[in-house]
């Protein structure tokens, strides 16, 4: 499994902390940047990782910034992408669950490291409960 990660400036300490937690646990992974602290614009990262899980290039994605939020409108921009932001480790599970989230988003100023480290572990260790699930995620399609 390779998992695509991009963040912006605000993101960028804690893309390390993704990093780190995928090396342990063992996940390929895809830096997409940015590669130093410098100022940039969240939807360039997004939109990277966004189109490397569409095309297939990746099975799924990490982003950051500082609310999480640019960043995954940004994201659900690109078809076929369905990006949460988990504000603590029960989204992450239910972004999974319910939503069959291909990509999840955190906040780097509201939210700790252990956080997003159980976030990750919750994530990646659960399944899509399909069913009634699977109907409603077929309709969250581009109608305009
Ligand atoms: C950058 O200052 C900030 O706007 C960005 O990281 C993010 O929070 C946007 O949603």
């Amino acid at each position: 499994m390779n998992i695509a990660v991009g963040s912006d400036h605000a993101g960028f300490e804690f893309k390390k902390t993704v990093l780190a937690w995928l090396e342990r646990s063992g996940y390929e992974f895809t830096d997409m940047g940015p590669y130093d602290e410098g100022s940039v614009d969240y939807p360039d990262y997004a939109r990277k990782v966004a189109k490397a899980v569409a095309e297939g290039l990746c099975d799924s994605g990490v982003l950051l910034c500082g609310t999480g939020i640019g960043v995954s409108i940004s994201a659900n921009k690109i078809k076929g992408i369905r990006a949460a932001v988990a504000c603590n480790p029960e989204f992450a599970t239910l972004a999974r669950q319910h939503n069959n989230a291909n990509i999840i988003c955190f906040s780097a100023r509201f939210t700790d490291q252990a956080t997003i480290e159980q976030s990750l572990h919750n994530w990646f260790s659960t399944d899509f409960e399909g069913g009634r699930h699977q109907q409603r995620v077929n309709k969250i399609e581009p109608c305009c």
